[in-house]
């Protein structure tokens, strides 16, 4: 057995919930591919603060930085909302990213046709969506500076910096085009080019590096119009590379295409680090029930399988267990629509029925 140790970074509400059952697959489906999968299991966000005071220490980033793989829940809660920005839980979610230099978070936004139906939108409209986000992460507005609060004659202002450099962008575009080149060989790039400074270096500099990539067909989006096309006409899209701020409202937006937030695993990636998290957050309002779906957060282990460990069998394995799920007609609540043939589930029941699946599977070999 070959012996891969991580990091787990549960953090705050729902996310221990979810974590754990993710853990679980995780290490049930690495055994099947002889890989013994150790997590160091480390405190972040609120939970990090009410323990060292801080949303998270340097030992743990060190950690982090050493293991090179991290799976995390999710972080915030009202208990810390009045805290100063830096003690904030998302500050440490922000300098994690920072540090270990994982700077493309890519977010696939893929329709289950058991799930058709819980969206919002009309059916036809969304079936068959397979959209690929590829989100710049350690830049842009998020880290630009300056960044301060002042006054000016007894008006108080605050200023944040959208700043993109071409290196930043040009590092971000290729991995758009090589994941395009695995698809349908077709990237939208989302700026504001027609208003910011920093949308046009953005374009600039995406044009720059599709001369690399003549097999891969570029088209260029405003984002306005963009946030409009997604529910408009999602199937339209294959990967779409954006910054930072653009990209985390527009995967929002994205995720109600596949019937709930609840439902979009993230990769982020830089170098050999990676972080793999739900793109949902902590939910307070269920945290410590039970009933939280965890499929998002299993679906990132999913993800890490694929980028970090390179064992795309595995990660082709968890996804297909989640796909079992849907057919099963199991649905926590954020899914639940009293449709004929579901039944509610709780988090247990969803995680037991994964493990089950991965039995079965193993009985058959
Ligand atoms: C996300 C989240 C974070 C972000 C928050 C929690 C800082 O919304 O990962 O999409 O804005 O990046
Ligand atoms: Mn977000």
């Amino acid at each position: 057995m070959k012996q891969i140790e991580i990091v787990a970074l549960p953090g705050d509400g729902i996310g221990p919930e979810v974590t754990a059952v993710a853990l679980d697959v995780l290490k049930t489906v690495c055994r099947q591919f002889h890989v013994e999968l150790k997590a160091t299991e480390l405190p972040f966000g609120g939970t990090c603060y009410e323990q060292h005071g801080k949303p998270v220490t340097d030992e743990i980033l060190d950690e982090c930085k050493n293991k090179k793989v991290v799976l995390l829940g999710a972080v915030g809660g009202p208990s810390w909302d009045d805290l100063s920005a830096d003690l904030r839980p998302e500050a440490a979610l922000l300098k994690l990213r920072k540090e270990l230099g994982v700077f493309a978070n890519l977010r696939p936004i893929n329709v289950y046709p058991a799930l058709a139906a819980a969206s919002t939108i009309k059916e036809e409209v969304i079936e068959g969506t397979d959209i690929f986000i590829v989100r710049e992460l350690t830049g842009g507005v998020y880290f630009g500076e300056p960044r301060f609060t002042s006054e000016e004659n007894g008006d108080p202002f605050s200023v944040d910096t959208m700043k993109y450099s071409r290196s930043e962008v040009h590092r971000v575009a290729r991995v758009a085009f090589e994941a395009a080149r695995l698809r349908d060989k077709r990237v939208c790039s989302v700026d504001k080019a027609n208003v910011l400074e920093s949308s046009r270096m953005w374009r600039k500099s995406i044009l720059e590096i599709a001369g690399d990539y003549p097999d891969v067909e570029l088209s260029h989006m405003l984002v306005d119009n963009c946030a409009m096309q997604i529910i408009r006409d999602p199937k339209q899209f294959d990967v779409m590379v954006t910054g930072n701020l653009f990209g985390d409202i527009l995967s929002d937006a994205a995720s109600m295409l596949t019937g709930s937030l609840g439902m979009l695993p993230s990769a982020s990636i830089g170098g050999e680090n990676g972080v793999y998290e739900p793109v949902h957050g902590s939910a307070p309002d269920i945290a410590g029930k039970g009933v939280a779906n965890p499929l998002a957060a299993v679906a990132s282990a999913a993800l890490l399988c694929r980028y970090s460990l390179k064992l795309e069998e595995a990660a082709l394995k968890i996804e297909a267990a989640i796909q079992a799920v849907l057919e099963s007609g199991l649905r926590t609540a954020d899914l639940y629509t009293e449709e004929p043939g579901t039944t509610l589930a709780n988090t247990k029941q969803i995680s037991d029925f994964l493990l089950k699946t991965f039995q079965q599977k193993e009985a058959a070999i």
